[in-house]
């Protein structure tokens, strides 16, 4: 059986991991508003990535004996200025979500749950590569990307990302 707060903690991070798809399927729908269809194809491979995440912990509370409570998922931004500002805003949620985890496994580890801490070990690692990833987007709409041939090019780029279903935990 899980211990309670830690069980809350779960619940708290699986409403986090939602929101983020919602997020960024908001985002998808800027894209596609742009006719960006490369960057729409990222977007909605990071869709299908919260939601992974967000199911990844759903299973693993029940399967820990946890009850899994569904919480309110709050309406997420819908207008952007540009691609930058999309890929900017992006980075902050991922280290949000970032600070968000790393405060899960602290409740793990003052509760003593060792597996917990070791099922959240992966999400430790994913969130490295998730900030990295979106962090060389970014890095690329700000430095080199300022005219419409360089922002087609990197669509181009973006089209190439595909959805791999992770193997959590
Ligand atoms: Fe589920 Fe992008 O963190």
């Amino acid at each position: 059986m899980i211990n309670e707060k830690l069980e809350k903690a779960f619940n708290d991070q699986i409403n986090a991991e939602l929101y983020s798809e919602y997020f960024y399927l908001s985002m998808v729908a800027y894209f596609e508003r742009m006719n960006l269809q490369g960057f729409k194809n990222w977007m909605n491979v990071q869709v299908q990535e919260e939601h992974a995440h967000a199911m990844g912990m759903f299973d693993y509370l029940q399967e820990r004996g946890g009850k899994v409570t569904l919480q309110t998922i709050e309406a997420p931004k819908a207008d952007w200025e540009s691609p930058l500002e999309v890929f900017e805003d992006v980075l902050k949620h991922e280290q949000l979500v970032t600070s968000k985890i790393n405060s899960l496994t602290d409740v793990a580890d003052e509760v003593k749950d060792r597996a917990a801490v070791s099922f959240l070990d992966w999400y430790i690692k994913e969130q490295v590569e998730e900030e990295a990833n979106v962090g060389n987007v970014l890095k690329t709409l700000k430095l080199i990307c300022n005219d419409a041939n360089c922002l087609y090019m990197l669509d181009k780029e973006l089209a190439a990302r595909t959805f791999v279903a992770p193997v959590i935990g």
